[in-house]
């Protein structure tokens, strides 16, 4: 009986302390200690002993007993253990990765550029101002000295709602926005969208313009040229020329048409400045009196002047962009250059 116990404990312990899985533990429960199992029946077949000797043999068995419900126990214990460090280690995380980038949105070319031209202009003393889009026929032409049946009209292809409200074409109306509103000394400017029927690789229905206004007392021809030139050297670099020569525009008088040094070949002559070394840049004037007396200002007792620009040619320049188009088509392979 000794050695059948002790074959049974060498065979159980063995078999328990290899089990894996949950499953393979439960099996061997039911193989040792179930109804039908192997201690279960050496216990049934203590009644085969000799009386005096049962309660040693009991004991013996009793042992194996508790002895195998320990081990089962422990090997339970382990393996729930083991299966949980595995899922543990199969969930890991590693904080320590590169996260996933979020890609960086940019300013549109024309809005940097049309905030570098706010930036310098700040500096120069000016203030941003801002008007309407859908203008009245008369700030956007009669205030402005350009009656119906003027020619400058023409040159303007105007998009109408109706017989007296049309798309603005130009920023200038805000001059005379701000004149009724205030009285000088004023130094404004007014970035904003403009409107003509018009579109080619150089001209977009929608496009950007800068207005410039200054009034004051005493303001001075050589005062434009002044303003005008550090804008062109801040804007274009130091080394920038700039030339004005002789134009018409119906709000101002002398008018003329302002043109800086060629950014691409310096002065030299290329292709973009068709040979000339010059590229025209923006349009200028002292305030023609007309209109002072449109808006109520005493022409005898103040003088100003005042400038537009393109912001869409001059982010053109700066960039190097040959078709005003890119601009305005939002293709990300094309705004993300900048
Ligand atoms: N409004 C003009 C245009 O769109 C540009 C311009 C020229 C504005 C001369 C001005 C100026 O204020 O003085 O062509």
């Amino acid at each position: 009986m000794d050695q059948q116990i002790e074959s049974l404990r060498t065979e159980a312990t063995a078999a328990i302390n290899a089990a894996k899985s949950p499953q393979e533990i439960e099996a061997l429960r039911v193989q040792y200690l179930g109804k039908k199992g192997s201690v279960s029946e050496l216990r049934r077949s203590i009644g085969a002993f000799p009386k005096e000797d049962r309660p040693a043999v009991g004991k013996l068995i009793t042992d194996l007993l508790t002895e195998v419900t320990e081990l089962i126990d422990t090997r339970t214990a382990t393996i729930q253990a083991s299966a949980q460090s595995a899922a543990f280690e199969a969930e890991r995380i590693d904080v320590t990765l590169p996260g996933r980038r979020v890609q960086m949105g940019k300013a549109h070319p024309i809005t940097q550029t049309a905030d570098r031209i706010r930036e310098i202009f700040r500096g120069l003393g000016f203030e941003e101002v801002v008007g309407p889009e859908v203008e009245t026929e008369w700030h956007n032409f009669d205030a402005l000295n350009t009656p119906a049946h003027h020619p400058a009209r023409d040159s303007h292809d105007t998009f109408y709602f109706t017989d007296t409200t049309l798309l603005r074409t130009h920023t200038s109306p805000v001059q005379v926005r701000t004149m009724l509103e205030r009285e000088p000394p004023l130094r404004v400017i007014v970035p904003g969208r403009a409107y003509r029927r018009d579109a080619d690789v150089t001209h977009s229905p929608m496009f950007h313009q800068c207005e410039g206004l200054l009034v004051d007392e005493n303001v001075r021809f050589s005062d434009l040229k002044g303003i005008l030139a550090a804008f062109a050297r801040e804007m274009f670099g130091a080394d920038t020329k700039v030339r004005f020569r002789p134009h018409y525009f119906p709000f101002t008088e002398p008018s003329a048409e302002v043109d800086i040094s060629c950014v691409f070949c310096e002065g030299e002559g290329c292709r973009v400045c068709k040979q000339s070394g010059w590229l025209e840049v923006l349009g200028a004037g002292a305030v023609d009196p007309q209109v002072f007396k449109e808006v109520g200002y005493d022409p005898e007792r103040y003088t100003g002047f005042a400038f537009g620009m393109g912001i869409d040619r001059i982010a053109m320049l700066n960039y190097r962009i040959n078709d005003i188009r890119l601009l305005f088509e939002n293709d990300m392979r094309f705004l993300t250059q900048f």
